[in-house]
């Protein structure tokens, strides 16, 4: 008898492992990935000074709801802060914003509309600005 009452409490201790597994899986699982915000490309700010242009402002939050990850990374952009060299001249031959299902198609409003991407900071910024 006491032999089967210890077997007993073993499976109940597993089944408690089990539930506290799954309950992490399934709160990692919401809290690992949290929409980037707006970003603030100034990288290039010499040129953008000399053009009289301001820092160009890219809602990444925007895009996460009309494309999925894989459309732009890796083969568009590098999903890393600052490591994709971008300016307009390539943005202009089909590079980067100026890739041909966005900001050179009918998508997405047009490459001359300076102004939609080059603004003054927007708020909230979010830390990966
Ligand atoms: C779809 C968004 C978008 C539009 C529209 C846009 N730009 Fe840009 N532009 C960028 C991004 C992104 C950069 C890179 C900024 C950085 O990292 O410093 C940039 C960089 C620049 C730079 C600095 C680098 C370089 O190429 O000399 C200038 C100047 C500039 N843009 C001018 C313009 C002008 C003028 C227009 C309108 C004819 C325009 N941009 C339209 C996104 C845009
Ligand atoms: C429309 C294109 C586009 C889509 C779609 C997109 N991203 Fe990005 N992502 C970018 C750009 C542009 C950057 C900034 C790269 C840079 O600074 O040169 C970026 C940056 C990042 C970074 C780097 C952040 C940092 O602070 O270094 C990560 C991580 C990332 N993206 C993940 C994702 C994930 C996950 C998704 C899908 C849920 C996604 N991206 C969808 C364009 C996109």
């Amino acid at each position: 008898m006491p032999h089967q009452a210890e077997g007993g409490c073993k499976i109940a201790k597993s089944k408690k492992h089990l539930i506290i597994a799954i309950t992490l899986i399934l709160a990692s699982s919401s809290v690992v990935y949290a929409k980037l915000g707006n970003m603030v490309f100034d990288d290039k700010a010499g040129s953008l000074k000399k053009a009289g242009m301001a820092p160009a402002v890219f809602p990444h939050d925007r895009h996460e709801d009309i494309y999925k990850c894989n459309d732009c990374h890796p083969k568009l952009f590098k999903d890393k802060r600052g490591a994709n060299d971008i300016n307009m001249k390539k943005n202009m031959t089909g590079q980067f914003c100026g890739a041909p299902d966005c900001h050179n198609s009918p998508r997405a409003f047009p490459l001359y509309e300076c102004k939609k991407c080059h603004i003054e900071k927007k708020a909230p910024l979010t830390k990966s600005n």
